[in-house]
């Protein structure tokens, strides 16, 4: 499973880089906006810098005409933009076009499976569906991503990624990747949750008093 981190902070976005870890990165209007940069376009260019993997950079217009503009421009700015469009007529609009003439799309808001039929057919390169958000309306977000990956799974010439988003938990990134889903992506804080065990703690601890014991040193 690919692991994206869901921030447009760059320092947020260094550290977990230097963990070797991360494969790609996602923004989004509202993270930009928390991250209080003021150049959309220089902030993503500094981010493909740090990342090699795909970075996803939306749009910010609705309409067709304005999105393909907007499209054109992301795109320009490193070879690694995914453009992130929302998941409407419009939006899979642009996204066939761009992924006709090989851009990487990133296809936004995706709240059911047969909105994650029409981004396959639409060639995006990921797909997604907002887990998170669903599971806040009670209704279940992880359950999306089964019946996205298995009807996926039956059409051999969908080569749409499916991407977990609006990741909330350490549990929707373990049940996701039971069930395939090939990226994640997830705040910082939930991607450093995946690290921490009681009993790692509690094993290391008494690794390190016992070692104490022994008297010796490795270096
Ligand atoms: O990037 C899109 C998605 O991950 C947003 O998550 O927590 O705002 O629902 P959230």
């Amino acid at each position: 499973m690919k692991f994206f981190v869901d921030t447009a902070d760059i320092k947020e976005i260094e550290d977990l880089a230097a963990t070797g870890l991360l494969d790609g990165v996602t923004t989004n209007p509202s993270l930009v906006a928390k991250s209080g940069a003021k150049d959309f376009k220089s902030l993503i260019k500094s981010i493909c810098e740090i990342v090699s993997g795909p970075v996803s950079a939306e749009v910010a217009a609705t309409d067709y005409a304005t999105m393909r503009k907007e499209a054109d421009v992301l795109r320009a700015i490193a070879d690694n933009v995914a453009v992130k469009v929302p998941l409407t007529a419009d939006g899979l609009k642009v996204c066939k076009e761009l992924s006709d003439e090989g851009t990487l799309v990133n296809v936004t808001l995706c709240f059911s499976a047969g909105q994650a039929l029409l981004a396959a057919k639409a060639g995006a390169a990921f797909i997604s569906p907002f887990v998170g958000r669903l599971d806040d309306i009670s209704t279940d977000g992880l359950q999306l991503i089964a019946d996205i990956v298995r009807i996926y799974d039956n059409y051999e010439y969908f080569d749409t990624e499916v991407l977990v988003a609006s990741v909330r938990n350490p549990l929707h990134i373990i049940e996701s990747a039971k069930m395939g889903a090939h990226v994640m992506t997830a705040p910082p804080s939930v991607i450093k949750q995946l690290y921490n065990h009681p009993l790692t703690d509690k094993g290391l601890a008494a690794f390190v008093e016992d070692w104490k014991k022994t008297g010796q040193s490795i270096l």
